[in-house]
Parts: C-alpha cells; structure tokens; sequence
C-alpha cells in the first residue's frame, strides 16, 4: 500500500492506495484545479474509489464538487452530519457511504478505521486510522499550528478529552491533518486534548469610561470583590489587547461589566469584549452590570440584554448613575459587590 500527499501551502490532501484507492480531505475551492491536476498525477490513469472527508466544511470540501465530477464512480464517505452539510452545498443527490464509529474500509492490502469524534470544531468531524501505517486521518480535529487547541479547540474540551481518551488505545505513529505539517508529538498533542481546565476562583472588572465616572465604579466594585478574598483583575477595555481581555473574562468564574452610555449605544471596545466570550462554556457564568450616563443609559440595557440572550447568569439588575455616583449610590454598589463575590464564592466547585 501507499500514501500520497497532495498540499499548497498548507492546503492537505492524501491519496490512500491498496487494491482500491482513496483520496482523503479535499482541498480549497481555490485549489480545485490543482487538486485534480495531482490526483492525476498521482493516480497514473486510474481512478479513486472513494473520497473521504473526515469534516464537510467549506474548505474541506472546497474541491469536492469538481473531484466528483471528475471521478464520477468514486463514492464519498464521511460521518451521517457530513453527508448531511455536503449535500447542504451541492444542493443535489450523490453516492455516498456513511462512516459508523469502528467501522472499517477495507480497500486491498490497506484499511482504514473510522472514528466519530464530533464538536472538533465541526459538528461532524470524524478521523480515519490506518493501522498498516500506523497513520491517522484527522481532518481538522488536530492541526500542527502551536495555538490551535487554544485557540480553536479548547471551547469542545469534553469533546477533545473524549477523542484524546479513544485516540490513545490507537498505535498512532503520525498524524495527518487537513490543514499544516504533519503531527509526529502524538502523545504530547494527545496529552493536550485530555488536560483539565484549571479552574481557580477568580473574578474580572472590565470598564469603558470616557471621563472617569464609569471607571470610579468599575474600580469601587473590584475593591469590593477583592475586599471579599477573591482575586479579581481590573481592566479598561479601551486600549488592552483583545486576546488578553478574552483570555480574562474566559477563564474567570464571574465578571462584572460597567460601561458607559455615547450616543444610545455601549462604546465598540466592550461590544468587542463580549461578542468575543466562549459562548460554548460560558453560558451560565455570573456577571453584573453596572455604568454611568447622563439621562437614558441605553448602553449598559444593551449589554444587559445581549449577555442574556448569550445565556449569561445575570445578577441582579444594572446599577446604572447619572453621571457621578452619589454617597449612596457608592454603598448600594459596593453592596451589589459584595452579594456579587458571595455568589461567585457559591460557584465555587460548579
Ligand atoms: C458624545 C456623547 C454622547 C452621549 N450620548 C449619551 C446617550 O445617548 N445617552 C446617555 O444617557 N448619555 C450620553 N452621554 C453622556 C455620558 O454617558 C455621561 O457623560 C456619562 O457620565 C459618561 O460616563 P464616563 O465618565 O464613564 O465616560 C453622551 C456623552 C457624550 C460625550
């Protein structure tokens, strides 16, 4: 048997020969030609068997449409979501074989064995173990960039633990991917999907605040929720790097946000703070709300209503001023604060 690798520029395809062959991963719809080009190239006049997607994205599957129109005997195989997205693109009807988990393709002095392992990122993501190679097939699932589990993969880390975990009983010696280099650090990359998110009580206070008002709350309610003997980050939205922001109100058990109000609307820096939030492992977080304005505020009952509709635990309602707090404003915000720290306290283990 034979693998072949196709790839521009980072742009993965393989091409699995026994008796039978088959090419796995498509390329971009900007690499169709070229993907065609090479499977002919590779294949000498022969034709594929089969075209395997171990995930139906735009990209993965970028150069389906012309693959199969080339090879009009080759059936495509991926998991039943895959088929499901694929015929979502084509719009028409085409043959295919549905992967099951565990079942294997015998194609003549070499095999493939399909494993479902969903959410990673795509919903019908699957990989494709060759074990006469000892070669995985992973689609997007792993990938060689070094942020990818950060940046891509964390939000699915029971899914990533879930495939680390059936992935080890495996004898994997490389790791294909669809996009980037090949993956030789099986077991550091395994070892990455299945850590534990360290979870360690914490709380951050994030404020926009064009003349200070707005800041002399945000600073009041971190004093406070440090006061309670919980650790807690304050930021000013405006000017700190969107990644270190996200990584902050990611990782926190609670946070608390005070805006402003300019023209009916929050400022862009905390729009762009919350619509950055793991809307997948941060539904139910708690958070509090709380800015300054002159007359109407629609800028902290915007963000009330947006971090609701993300499934956000909010507490209690908005503590909104005219312009500079009171006195008694002060105390009806510390106190909102220190309830706010006696909940986060009581998430403690969630
Ligand atoms: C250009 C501009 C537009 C504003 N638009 C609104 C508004 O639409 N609604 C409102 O309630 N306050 C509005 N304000 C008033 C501010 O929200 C108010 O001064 C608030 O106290 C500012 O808080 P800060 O000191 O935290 O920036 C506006 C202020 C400016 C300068």
């Amino acid at each position: 048997m034979q693998i072949k690798y196709i790839g521009k520029n980072g742009d993965n395809s393989y091409i699995i020969s026994g008796e039978k062959t088959a090419v796995v991963e498509c390329m971009k719809h900007e690499n169709a030609a070229y993907h065609i080009k090479a499977v002919e190239a590779a294949l000498d006049g022969g034709e594929p068997d089969y075209i395997i997607l171990d995930h139906v994205s735009p990209d993965n599957a970028g150069s389906a449409e012309a693959l199969m129109q080339r090879y009009g005997g080759a059936r495509i195989i991926a998991s039943a979501a895959g088929i499901k997205n694929l015929s979502e693109m084509l719009n028409r009807d085409f043959d295919y074989i549905l992967a099951k988990d565990d079942m294997t393709l015998e194609l003549g002095g070499a095999s493939l064995i399909f494993k479902i392992l969903p959410n990673l990122p795509w919903t019908d993501s699957m990989a494709a173990y060759c074990p006469e190679e000892r070669a995985l097939f992973c689609g997007s699932i792993f990938n060689s960039d070094s942020g990818y589990f950060k940046n891509v993969i964390s939000p699915y880390r029971d899914y990533a633990k879930n495939a680390a975990d059936r992935l080890r009983e495996l004898d994997i010696l490389k790791i294909f991917p669809a996009y980037g280099g090949e993956i030789t650090d099986i077991s550091g990359v395994l070892d990455e999907y299945s850590e534990p998110e360290e979870r360690k009580l914490s709380a951050a206070v994030f404020y926009a605040s064009h003349y200070g008002y707005t800041r002399e709350m945000a600073e009041a309610v971190a004093a406070e929720i440090e006061g309670c003997g919980m650790s807690t980050r304050l930021f000013d939205v405006c000017g700190t790097d969107l990644a270190e922001l996200k990584d902050a109100i990611d990782s926190c058990t609670g946070f608390a946000v005070g805006t402003d109000t300019v023209n009916r609307n929050a400022p862009e820096d905390i729009w762009r703070l919350i619509t950055a939030i793991d809307m997948v492992n941060g539904r139910g977080k708690p958070c509090m709300i709380f800015g300054s304005c002159g007359w109407s505020g629609e800028g902290v009952y915007l963000i009330e209503r947006f971090l609701k509709s993300i499934g956000m635990k909010l507490f209690k309602k908005p503590l909104l001023v005219k312009f500079r707090m009171s006195g008694d404003e002060r105390e009806k915000l510390e106190k909102l604060a220190a309830d706010f720290a006696k909940e986060l306290s009581g998430s403690e283990g969630e």
